[in-house]
């Protein structure tokens, strides 16, 4: 079985190239990388000497999608293809709704006209925006505090709306709490340019030096320790979350909604010396005052998931700090 893979050379999706081959699906991706590079694709085949189908290009191009749906029988579609950065998407609003519901649109339209009609969908825990209480289930209400929160609302709003004009879409929806960690070959993972706005990034290029010191976004948080709580995933076992639902929506025709997050949630500084111990390098650190628009804490209820998805996290926070120095150091070489 063929899937097509939006945005699949990006750091999630490359991972979940690797388990789709390794499930023993075809892989066909189409990507312009814009945020990503071409080597993932070499590296994709060291890991499982199997070369994905690759079509550079937009993800909001019709033409190229038909294309594609015509010289492969695609019998899904993983939607990753997007723009991720909050700071940025507060800054240039219009370019995020533009891409990000785009590549969803134009996907959807594509894929009706061919008549395959399964579909998973990336969204994000930040649809809900701060939540009341932890842990999180799917039931809680929604909303969003910055333009790309908003264009993963709008997003299921679009699958919402069009599953009940057609129920026999097949679709699911994936809230993803906060993806760490690289493959454990140290050959893909995450890299963004520049200056890292997420946490663990930022961690791995202090403990390499590339950075001072980590600054943590306030220590007068209603946690523990103060620091912020986040529900950290190893983007391996959220690479296996996507095969799960690709098993449920291929048995079933649906639209459902998945928190994936291991249910744990762990503190800033939890994470900074965790990382520092486990891999024997210095994080030093400085508290700075809160980041805006953060929440104290956030973590999943993964019943729902495991129940029907037959899926649970099981990496460590121990390999998740391991994975992640090692893809650092590999990609310095
Ligand atoms: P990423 O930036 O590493 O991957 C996205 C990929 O999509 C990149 O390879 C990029 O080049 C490609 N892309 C973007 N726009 C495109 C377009 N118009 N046409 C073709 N390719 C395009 O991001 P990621 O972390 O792998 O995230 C994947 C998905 O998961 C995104 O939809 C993101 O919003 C969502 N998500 C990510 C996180 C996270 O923390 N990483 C959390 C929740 C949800
Ligand atoms: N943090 C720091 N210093 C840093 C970076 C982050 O202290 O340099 C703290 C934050 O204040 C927060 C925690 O580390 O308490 C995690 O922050 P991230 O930026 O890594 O992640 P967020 O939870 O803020 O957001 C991420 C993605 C969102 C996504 C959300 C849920 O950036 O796009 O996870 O999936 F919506």
């Amino acid at each position: 079985m063929k899937v097509l893979v939006t945005g699949g050379c990006g750091y999630i999706g490359s991972h979940t190239c690797v388990e789709l081959f390794q499930a023993g699906y075809e892989v066909v991706i189409i990507d312009n990388f814009v945020n990503s590079k071409a080597e993932v694709l070499d590296k994709i085949e060291q890991i499982t000497n199997k070369r994905p189908f690759f079509y550079e290009g937009d993800a909001r191009d019709i033409e190229l999608l038909e294309r594609i749906f015509n010289e492969h029988e695609i019998h899904a579609a993983i939607d990753f293809a997007a723009y991720k950065a909050v700071g940025e998407s507060v800054e240039k609003p219009l370019m995020y709704y533009q891409n990000n519901l785009n590549c969803l649109l134009n996907l959807c339209e594509v894929m009706q006209r061919h008549n395959c009609k399964n579909l998973v969908f990336s969204s994000s825990a930040t649809v809900y925006g701060e939540p009341e209480t932890v842990p999180i289930t799917e039931a809680f209400p929604l909303s969003s505090t910055n333009p790309y929160g908003s264009t993963k609302l709008f997003g299921e709003m679009i699958l919402q709306d069009l599953y009940r004009s057609d129920s026999t879409w097949s679709i699911a929806i994936l809230r993803y709490f906060n993806p760490v960690g690289a493959h454990e070959s140290g050959l893909i993972g995450e890299d963004p340019n520049g200056i890292p706005n997420n946490l663990m990034p930022y961690i791995c290029k202090v403990a390499n030096k590339e950075l001072p010191c980590l600054h943590v976004f306030g220590n007068d948080y209603p946690t523990h320790d103060g620091t912020g709580v986040r529900d950290y995933i190893h983007v391996v076992d959220l690479a296996k979350g996507h095969i799960a639902a690709l098993r449920k929506i291929n048995d079933s025709q649906l639209l459902d909604i998945y928190n994936l997050g291991t249910g744990c949630g762990y503190s800033v500084l939890e994470m900074a010396n965790t990382y520092a111990e486990i891999n024997q390098v210095e994080v030093p650190y400085q508290i700075d005052p809160r980041r805006p628009g953060d929440i104290p804490e956030c973590y999943a209820d993964t019943k729902k998931a495991e129940r029907e998805l037959h899926w649970k996290a099981e990496k460590s926070l121990t390999q998740m700090c391991k994975d992640s120095y090692r893809f650092t150091v590999n990609s310095q070489k």
